[in-house]
């Protein structure tokens, strides 16, 4: 990818542009997000956006409702609440954290939000609250590059397929464990099965983009089951290789603002027993991926 500005963007608003790997993320400096953002910042925040696939500011101390108008620059909702506990007062911001009573083990794993939807979110912002001294990292993948690093007959394989996605399928064998059979049927009937392309275009680049992840994608449809987990396998291990990956350092009042429709992300919980305190808003798309 270009590791260019755009032509106009320090001229323009001041913003100064950091890329920060080849693959993708660039941090930008000298936006203050607590304030409304003027049309020209909105309009180089978007191409910015479109360019590095997440971006990322540092010492934004935003109030619950400076962080829902920044991200409204970027849709017409907010996606709707899931699984992730909501702010008091806020139902538009997910309030994930992480402390002693979280288990060890709770990892995240790679995954794109909300992919067991039909519609998975389009993109999100996150913003630190408070986070452990040098640890509890995000990684984010560039899912367009990874399509583009596998070879012309493995593409052309996967435009023929589709995937399904079923988050009782991925997670319910550990709801089931901890919560019991009555948790687990409702989760069942409140969580269909969807269908996605596993290489979907993205609607205003118009690139071609891998759409697995191991935290919900079940299955490859119209495989058997060890030719779907074999090629799931391989794309799992490809797309997360470092060619395709930047990392990011939190600090408290850093933000992270992806495009959800080309990444993957996996939040590093490294920081076990440590409090970490993350508000999310997650802006929701307006189609299926095709
Ligand atoms: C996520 O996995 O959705 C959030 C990433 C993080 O908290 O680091």
């Amino acid at each position: 990818m270009s590791n260019a500005q755009p032509a106009n963007a320090s001229a323009i608003s001041g913003i100064v542009v950091k890329p920060m790997t080849n693959a993708l993320g660039a941090e930008v400096l000298n936006v203050d997000l607590t304030r409304e953002l003027d049309h020209d910042a909105v309009r180089v925040l978007k191409e910015l956006f479109l360019q590095y696939k997440v971006l990322f500011f540092r010492d934004q101390d935003l109030t619950p409702e400076q962080h829902i108008a920044f991200a409204m620059h970027f849709g017409d909702e907010v996606q709707k609440p899931g699984f992730v506990p909501l702010l008091d007062g806020y139902p538009q911001i997910r309030r994930q954290e992480m402390n002693e009573y979280s288990s060890a083990s709770s990892d995240i794993n790679w995954h794109t939000d909300d992919t067991f939807l039909e519609v998975p979110s389009k993109c999100s912002v996150l913003h630190a609250l408070e986070v452990p001294n040098g640890k509890g990292d995000t990684v984010w993948v560039n899912m367009a590059a990874a399509y583009e690093g596998l070879s012309k007959p493995m593409q052309e394989f996967l435009l023929g397929l589709t995937a399904i996605h079923d988050l009782v399928e991925t997670m319910g064998p550990g709801v089931l464990k901890q919560y019991g059979p009555d948790r687990w049927q409702k989760f069942r009937e409140s969580t269909p099965s969807v269908e996605h392309p596993i290489v979907r275009t993205h609607p205003e680049t118009k690139e071609k983009c891998l759409l697995v992840n191991p935290l919900m994608t079940f299955r490859i449809k119209g495989l058997s089951d060890p030719e779907s987990k074999a090629i799931l396998d391989m794309l799992y291990e490809h797309m997360t290789k470092e060619e395709y990956m930047v990392r990011f350092r939190w600090e408290k009042h850093s933000v992270a603002f992806w495009d959800n429709r080309c990444t993957a992300h996996r939040g590093i919980n490294d920081f076990f027993p440590a409090h970490r305190l993350m508000h999310r808003v997650a802006i929701a798309d307006t189609k299926r991926p095709v």
